[in-house]
């Protein structure tokens, strides 16, 4: 089979790009590890996350929540505030407490002042340990990719409630 004259120049033009994309990401690439504390508040005037969409009756799929989560160095709500998370999160699961959830890690702080991290992937809340996909990033996390594991450490009161997360980011 005969290719177009175009055709040919899209394949060059594919290899071409492939070939710059591979050798300037080798040379740049390194590995990253971060830990931190991640506090979600529920209810009252401290709340950090809202359930904006809440589903007729007693169910709780299809619920939607914003928060704007505090991120601390230490498991003290006292310790240092490094950053801010962004997060949107959809009770996507019909049969367990499964949400997909999409979050905005945002430095205020130190050497990544100014930059992000993105991840997003499942949370089973039923499951001792998450991980989700980084997909991207903004900065010093510009074109970042990698996963992060959670751990749920804290969790005090029942009408206003605190949870304390434990978060590895690689
Ligand atoms: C809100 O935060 C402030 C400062 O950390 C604290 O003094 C206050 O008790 C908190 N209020 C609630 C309702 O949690
Ligand atoms: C919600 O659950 C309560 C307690 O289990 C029950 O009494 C009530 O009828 C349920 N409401 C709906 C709309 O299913
Ligand atoms: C972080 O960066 C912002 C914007 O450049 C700057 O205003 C702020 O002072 C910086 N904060 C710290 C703690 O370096």
């Amino acid at each position: 089979m005969a290719s177009s004259p175009s055709f040919t120049l899209l394949l060059l033009f594919v290899f071409a790009t492939v070939a710059i994309g591979s050798s300037s990401l080798e040379h740049k690439e390194k590995m990253t590890h971060l830990h931190f504390y991640f506090y979600d508040y529920y209810s009252g005037s401290n709340a950090t996350i809202v359930t904006v969409i809440s589903p007729p009756g007693n169910n709780t799929f299809g619920s939607i929540g914003v928060g704007e989560n505090i991120l601390r160095v230490g498991r003290e709500s006292s310790s240092e505030l490094i950053r801010k998370a962004q997060e949107l999160t959809v009770q996507a699961d019909n049969r367990e407490s499964g949400y997909l959830s999409a979050l905005n890690f945002v430095f205020t702080v130190g050497k990544y002042n100014g930059s992000s991290f993105s991840i997003l992937g499942r949370a089973l809340l039923t499951e001792p340990r998450i991980e989700r996909g980084i997909v991207g990033g903004t900065g010093k996390f510009r074109m970042a990719r990698g996963y992060t594991n959670s751990r749920l450490i804290r969790s005090t009161g029942t009408t206003q409630m605190e949870l304390v997360f434990e978060y590895d980011a690689y």
